[in-house]
């Protein structure tokens, strides 16, 4: 029988906690051999939704196939082939790192000279030999989340599920995760991650899939996801009111937003060429200076906030 192109299959999951549902219809496929990143703000369902993929938690609706095994029924068979880090991961604070890894792969079926090299190996690859032998209780938040990674790579398993894996990490050690990330999905592991940045789904995946409010709102890849918001815009800003007022003047219906704060104008392109030489010609016709000028893709931040109407930066920041 040939094997299913799809490693995991959720159809239509749902979740309550009492009175609140949680998962309201979720659906999603992963190709065997890629990753696709869960994107949601806090309290979207991500946790939950990996919980209920990974067998931890039972759920009220929908089904869930892993590699063709039925998450309800054959739970067993299910956790013989995936790892799970992040939020909901299992490790002991009183051993030290090399010890949570010998453990785990030993429960993996490792035998006990297998787990020790592997551990070794892990250890080196997450940079972590100089903490290998202190308890996880004096880990800081960075090796907490890479010992996390190690764990999940001990027996190295086909699928693998990471619930927010650089959440709280500082900017170097996000980057050197991705690495690591990036390694794990080179080896033809199936990934599953879920993030609430944007970036980190746009470096990633292979597929995305946004949720909000226990709803998919959009999939796709990043490139898709991006192409429904549109355009390229231009954005110019100027060093002093009056030029900056002068130049909405002088473009008119050009203009698509301004910024009274930054002096900022923004114009959608169409012709990148055509459309940017157009708003110089203008700008130096009515001898109007501007400060600088720049070209804007659109991100996945764009993307949420066409969906959701409010911006994943604006949530951070509120
Ligand atoms: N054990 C529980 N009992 C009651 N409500 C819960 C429980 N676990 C989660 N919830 C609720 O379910 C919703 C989804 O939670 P979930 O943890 O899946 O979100 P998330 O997307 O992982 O968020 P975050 O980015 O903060 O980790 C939230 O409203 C949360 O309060
Ligand atoms: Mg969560």
């Amino acid at each position: 029988m040939p094997q299913p192109t799809y490693a995991i299959i959720a159809k239509n999951l749902k979740k309550s906690y009492g009175k609140n549902q949680v998962l309201n219809g979720i659906s999603l496929k992963v190709e065997r051999g890629t990753m696709l990143a869960l994107l949601g703000p806090n309290g979207a369902g991500k946790t939950t939704t990996v919980r209920i993929l990974s067998t931890l938690l039972n759920f009220d609706g929908g089904t869930v196939t892993i590699e063709g095994y039925d998450v309800a029924k054959e739970g067993d068979a299910v956790r013989a082939i995936i790892g799970l880090t992040g939020q909901s991961a299992a490790v002991d604070e009183m051993l030290t790192g090399r010890e949570n890894l010998i453990m785990m792969g030993q429960l993996y079926h490792l035998s006990k000279a297998d787990a020790r090299q592997r551990a070794e190996e892990l250890l080196k690859e997450f940079n972590l030999v100089d903490a290998a032998s202190r308890p996880l209780k004096d880990y800081s938040g960075g090796m907490r989340r890479r010992l996390d990674l190690a764990v999940s790579m001990i027996a190295t398993p086909p699928i693998i599920f990471l619930d927010e894996p650089t959440t709280g990490l500082d900017p170097r050690s996000r980057i050197a995760m991705w690495g690591s990330i990036n390694r794990l999905k080179e080896s033809g592991a199936t990934i599953l991650l879920t993030t609430q940045y944007l970036e980190e789904a746009d470096q990633l995946a292979d597929q995305i899939v946004v949720i909000d409010g226990g709803k998919v709102i959009a999939e796709g890849t990043a490139k898709e996801l991006k192409s429904t918001v549109g355009k390229d815009r231009l954005e110019i800003i100027f060093d002093n009111k009056s030029a900056y007022a002068a130049a909405q003047e002088a473009l008119g219906s050009r203009v698509l937003e301004k910024n009274d704060k930054d002096l900022a104008v923004t114009l959608m392109i169409n012709d990148t060429n055509k459309d940017v030489r157009s708003a110089l010609e203008i700008l130096a016709d009515a001898k109007i200076h501007f400060s600088t000028m720049s070209i804007h893709k659109p991100t996945l931040d764009d993307v949420f906030l066409s969906l959701t109407g409010k911006s994943k930066h604006d949530e951070e920041t509120a």
